[in-house]
């Protein structure tokens, strides 16, 4: 049984059909219901087995009852994709206190709130594996995004710390760190940048052409290496906050 956060769209979405052709029943979750009910709809219709709920990873109530009653009717945890997460642009002075604690009341306290109320079950199923969704920029800096880079950091130093804490109860914490990745999330960064398709099309290629594998990576791309880390090959790993960016961070 797997758990993903922001299964209703992008890099959550592969990731739940990615668990779900594997042969994993999968609670979908995201805080917009629709998304989540239509990826378990498409799990189901090929073949698979999901379940879906509205769960705001940013409010301790939606996290603690959602993952409650889900586990109530499915009474066993051994995967968690703890992946939801949102952009807030700006420069250190550019951001107000608002934009500051909106990137960290979803992105960092969603991965503290998340991997809380999950934990106790994967331990209770005798043990499982927890994949954070952090990014390139919680390893390295980005010019322009430094409460979203804040926060990542803080989705990295946790991965190492419930690692740390908890392997002697079998459980194995890892994140993987995308760079850029072609969702609904960076595609609304360039549009706000731009006026016309056109130019966000441009906005587009120029990212690209700074990746050594210079394509834009796919939410496929991401949840292969989530599926991996989620699973028992890689029983041996954990504490791993693991690029995958087309080759960015080691050749910039
Ligand atoms: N797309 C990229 O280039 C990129 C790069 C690095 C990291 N990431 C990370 O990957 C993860 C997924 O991003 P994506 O690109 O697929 O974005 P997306 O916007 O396509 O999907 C994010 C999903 O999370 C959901 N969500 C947002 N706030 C939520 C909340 N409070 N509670 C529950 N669900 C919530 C949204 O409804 C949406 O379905 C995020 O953590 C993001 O920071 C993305």
């Amino acid at each position: 049984m797997a758990l993903v956060t922001g299964a209703g769209s992008g890099i959550g979405r592969a990731i739940a059909h990615r668990l779900g052709a594997g042969g994993a029943r999968v609670i979908c979750t995201d805080i917009d219901l629709d998304g989540a009910q239509s990826i378990a709809g498409e799990i189901e219709e090929a073949g698979g087995s999901a379940l879906a709920f509205r769960m705001d990873i940013s409010c301790e109530t939606s996290v603690r009852d959602t993952v409650a009653g889900a586990l109530a009717e499915t009474g066993h945890l051994n995967a968690v994709a703890a992946n939801a997460g949102i952009m807030v642009e700006g420069d250190l002075l550019s951001l107000s206190l608002d934009d500051w604690n909106r990137a960290m009341a979803v992105n960092a306290t969603g991965a503290f709130l998340t991997a809380r109320a999950t934990l106790p079950y994967l331990i209770e199923s005798g043990g499982g594996s927890l994949v954070f969704t952090a990014s390139t920029v919680a390893l390295s800096g980005m010019k322009g995004v430094a409460a979203y880079s804040a926060s990542k950091g803080a989705v990295a130093a946790l991965t190492r710390q419930i690692a740390a804490d908890y392997a002697s109860r079998g459980i194995r914490v890892n994140a993987v760190a995308p760079g850029a990745v072609r969702t609904p999330l960076s595609e609304s960064q360039f549009r706000a940048r731009a006026d016309t398709d056109a130019e966000v099309e441009a906005l587009l290629t120029a990212v690209i052409q700074r990746y050594p594998i210079s394509r834009w990576g796919m939410p496929e791309d991401i949840a292969a290496l989530v599926a991996f880390l989620l699973g028992r090959d890689s029983g041996w790993i954990t504490g791993q906050i693991i690029p995958v960016d087309g080759g960015l961070l080691e050749t910039r």
